[in-house]
């Protein structure tokens, strides 16, 4: 693996090989000291074209437990602002030496554009509404822990998918894992052609959740929509919100999730996302180890010898 760009990269083989070095370094995030020296000497930087802060901060930590030297680049006072191109900007921050870039960016596919222009590593820390795959990795990471297998179980993903990346790379990744994905949305907040998406389609929250294993909220992205899709946030809410009612329907053992950050009352209640089944917290701490993972698999010196053996060598060294 070259880069990380899209869950497609990975397949089902590929998912399970993050999954399995995560559980390594899960175990190093819990140590009294959790850093290795795995990535001693390697450079990543990030390239965020958009605000963020659990993507950015995870992303750093990993980068950081692994001992990498790391450069941070945000816009907002770069000469980005100078009106400086894209291509400029990368091929500046390579020319400093760099092994990875992580790059977040509003418009769909330049995280693949970059690989063009870069020699180093490039990892997508989300394109536009397109995809988002580390996200999903922490996802199936999530979801594993809780249920062993996503073989077979039932996830409905809720709200606005239309501009979620989260939800392109989660319906990948899940499918790809054997899970049935339902998407749960009014007609306005689904992409304009579902054509090659592995999934069910309902409006019907009520119904859906009575069934799911999992109710998976996504947050309403008001800054990405130019145009009124719902008739109001209240109508939405009562329609397609979890409240604290309609969360009573889920099954005992159903999971809440959601990727952050959260419109508190709008697409989920407070209460519920406070509540014993909300996973939300451990999303967010998975991620670090996750990204580890990614990190590893791409810039480790481990490549490509045949992961299982990395846990033991890192755990010598650490
Ligand atoms: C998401 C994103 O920015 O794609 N957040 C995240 O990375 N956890 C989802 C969102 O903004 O709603």
């Amino acid at each position: 693996m070259r880069h990380l760009l899209s869950i497609d990269d990975l397949g089902r083989d590929g998912i399970e090989e993050v999954m399995a070095l995560t559980d390594s370094f899960v175990e190093v995030s819990n140590r009294p000291i959790p850093k290795v020296p795995a990535l001693r000497g390697k450079t990543v930087a990030w390239l965020f074209y958009e605000d963020s802060t659990r993507t950015r901060l995870s992303f750093e930590a990993a980068a950081r437990r692994l001992s990498a030297d790391t450069m941070n680049f945000s816009v907002g006072s770069s000469s980005v602002k100078k009106g400086e191109s894209l291509r400029d900007t990368a091929q500046t921050i390579q020319a400093m030496g760099v092994d990875a870039i992580v790059v977040r960016h509003g418009s769909a596919g330049v995280p693949w554009q970059l690989t063009r222009w870069l020699d180093c590593a490039v990892v997508n820390a989300g394109d536009g509404w397109h995809e988002h795959p580390t996200q999903a990795l922490l996802d199936c990471y999530t979801l594993r822990e809780h249920f062993g297998s996503l073989e077979g179980r039932r996830i409905a993903i809720v709200g606005d998918v239309k501009h979620s990346r989260v939800a392109g790379s989660d319906v990948r990744a899940f499918a790809a894992l054997g899970a049935e994905v339902t998407l749960v949305a009014p007609p306005t907040l689904l992409p304009a052609s579902l054509e090659g998406w592995p999934v069910q389609v309902s409006h019907d929250l009520d119904a859906v959740l009575t069934t799911t294993d999992v109710a998976y909220m996504l947050r309403m992205q008001l800054e990405r929509q130019d145009e009124a899709l719902v008739p109001s946030l209240r109508e939405f809410t009562a329609c397609f919100g979890l409240t604290v009612d309609r969360a009573r329907l889920l099954p005992d053992h159903a999971l809440v999730m959601h990727p952050g950050p959260m419109n508190r009352g709008i697409e989920i209640a407070a209460e519920v996302a406070e509540s014993t089944r909300s996973v939300i917290r451990q999303q967010v701490s998975n991620g670090v180890a996750v990204r580890m993972a990614v990190l590893f698999l791409l810039l480790g010196s481990g490549r490509p010898e045949p992961i299982v053996t990395v846990p033991e060598e890192v755990a010598v060294h650490g």
